[in-house]
């Protein structure tokens, strides 16, 4: 399983980035709301200079196929790992399949069940987002959704990848992959979170105080 960082704050996406293990960046426009006085599209300019290979999903706003299809061109203009991302609607399925056939990578978002899953990956999605804590927050079982999704792709041969979104915490990423997801994309604090354990702290703290000896 690969590691996105879930975030709109370059600082962030640098830091995570120098550790090695950063595969992509999501961002939403709520995460993008939080960058005040910060120009969409420069900030996509700056994150993808930092982060050049891997893929940079940028979320469209508009509500129609139309619309979404014409953001979509303009956002993948900007480089060329911008992935696309789209709702899971009637609207963002029609998009998702006119942006594939014009070979730009999609990622379709905000999926709460195993058939959104499924008729995002056959309009061509790339990616596919199904929200972990989102669901865990109205008594459901996220877990089961990314488990019931990574079985439907392989008994169909699916390739779309199943990226875990709205993680809250490191139990999350390590479930995320024992069920099969792809990549999970974690906001930096769970990235923070994953690297620690007291037991590492002492130990370290043991060896200096030995050596020192
Ligand atoms: C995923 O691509 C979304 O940006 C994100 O994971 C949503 O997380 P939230 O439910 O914590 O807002």
């Amino acid at each position: 399983m690969q590691f996105f960082i879930d975030t709109a704050n370059i600082d962030e996406i640098r830091e995570a980035n120098a550790l090695g293990v950063l595969g992509g960046v999501t961002t939403n426009p709520s995460l993008v709301a939080k960058e005040k006085g910060v120009d969409f599209h420069d900030r996509l300019k700056e994150i993808t200079a930092e982060v050049t290979e891997g893929s940079v999903s940028a979320e469209v706003i508009s509500l129609d196929s139309e619309g979404m299809i014409a953001e979509g061109k303009e956002l993948a203009a900007i480089a060329p790992n911008i992935t696309v991302k789209l709702p899971m609607t009637l609207e963002g399925l029609k998009a998702t399949k006119a942006l594939t056939d014009l070979g730009i990578t999609t990622n379709v978002t905000l999926i709460f069940n195993a058939n959104q899953a499924l008729l995002a990956a056959r309009a061509g999605a790339t990616y596919v987002s199904p929200f972990l804590g989102r669901l865990d927050d109205i008594g459901q079982n996220g877990m089961t959704l990314i488990r019931n999704i990574a079985e439907i792709f392989d008994i169909h041969g699916i390739d779309s990848k199943i990226i875990a979104a709205s993680i809250r915490h490191p139990m999350h990423v390590t479930e995320a992959a024992l069920n099969g997801a792809d990549i999970a994309t974690v906001p930096f604090n769970v990235l923070a979170q994953l690297v620690k354990h007291p037991l590492t702290d002492q130990g370290i703290e043991k060896f200096l105080a030995d050596w020192n000896k």
